[in-house]
């Protein structure tokens, strides 16, 4: 229900205006979001990579309407990519193709990523395609095959374990030898195109892990659930398969318990570190992940406020 009610005002036009011009908005965006700059995204980046875990950089927006805006956001990831190959950060970069002009035109799209992909390719960056709503899937995966078919190899997908159809797709991309990044999915769907509940969700993303850990080209396992990722680590105990073929990935501000962890055990970590002024649907999104967010979040701005005596700290999150 609350998860329903944070996915939909995510979307929404009014509540996007209201919450981010209120007051310790962006304070309470600061937990999950790097800042709103290119300098706040790489500093983020160079702090993270000095602890030892890798990065992907993620300039914040989507479902863009204007052609100068979509072009003006892949001018901002080719500054960012240059930065990135100039500080030798170990990081890539993640986008969203309805940022990159998707939902404007299939021709404007393509120019607008390739000049995106061609830079990252002479800095020999990797680039991955987030995956939005069901609505994108298959023109998104349509979009990813036809650049591999041009020979692009610098590029990834996404596939949402609580899509019906994503092990069809994880087999496809497995064939291709592309690389996937396995997460659970984070919008709103109909129960004909995803699972409704947690345990099938769960259940598909074991399935699909298996899969991608088996078979598939350097996969990425996106998640903070404990129960996925001890699965993970049995899988790979089982199969004797080397740390050094996949990675675990999770978000920036979540379970850094768990990612340092990780990572003191000598699997590849990477973290998903969003920046930039278009922050809102990506913490609305977040919130509906874990309600209880909205009270930690409240929680971290007191605790930095004259009323601080009123809050303990929790780092857990
Ligand atoms: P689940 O939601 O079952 O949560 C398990 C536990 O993890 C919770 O009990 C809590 O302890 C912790 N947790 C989870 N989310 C939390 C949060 N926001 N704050 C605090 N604790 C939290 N989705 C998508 O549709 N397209 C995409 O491209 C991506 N990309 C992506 C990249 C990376 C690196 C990650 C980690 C995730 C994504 N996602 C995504 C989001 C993903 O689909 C999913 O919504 C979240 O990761 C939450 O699912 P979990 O697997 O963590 O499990």
């Amino acid at each position: 229900m609350i998860r329903d009610a944070l996915i939909y005002l995510s979307g929404n036009t009014l509540a996007r205006r209201v919450a981010t011009h209120a007051p310790g908005a962006r304070a309470m965006a600061r937990r999950f979001v790097a800042g709103e700059t290119v300098d706040d995204g790489i500093a983020a980046a160079r702090a993270l990579n000095k602890r030892g875990l890798k990065v992907s950089l993620d300039y914040l927006g989507e479902s863009v309407s204007r052609r100068e805006e979509a072009v003006a956001a892949a001018d901002t990831y080719i500054r960012l990519i240059e930065r990135i190959a100039a500080e030798k950060l170990d990081t890539n970069v993640s986008m969203k193709l309805t940022q990159m002009g998707q939902d404007i035109d299939h021709a404007f799209l393509r120019e607008n990523v390739k000049r995106i992909l061609d830079t990252a390719h002479s800095r020999e960056i990797f680039v991955r395609f987030d995956m939005e709503s069901s609505k994108y899937t298959q023109r998104t995966l349509d979009f990813f095959r036809e650049l591999w078919a041009e020979g692009y190899r610098n590029i990834g997908v996404v596939l949402q374990s609580y899509l019906r159809r994503s092990e069809q797709d994880t087999l496809d991309m497995n064939g291709m030898g592309a690389r996937v990044r396995l997460c659970k999915g984070a919008y709103q769907e109909r129960d004909d195109v995803a699972f409704p509940g947690k345990p099938e969700v769960d259940g598909n993303f074991i399935r699909l892990m298996r899969l991608l850990v088996g078979s598939g080209n350097y996969p990425g396992i996106a998640t903070h659930d404990e129960a996925m990722i001890r699965a993970t680590l049995a899988f790979v105990r089982e199969t004797k398969t080397d740390p050094s073929r996949f990675e675990f990935q999770m978000l920036y501000g979540v379970r850094r318990d768990l990612q340092h962890e990780l990572h003191s055990q000598g699997y590849n970590l990477r973290v998903y570190v969003p920046y930039g002024e278009a922050w809102y649907p990506y913490l609305m999104r977040r919130m509906a992940e874990r309600p209880a967010n909205l009270f930690f979040i409240v929680n971290a701005v007191l605790a930095e406020s004259p009323l601080a005596f009123l809050v303990r700290r929790n780092d857990k999150a």
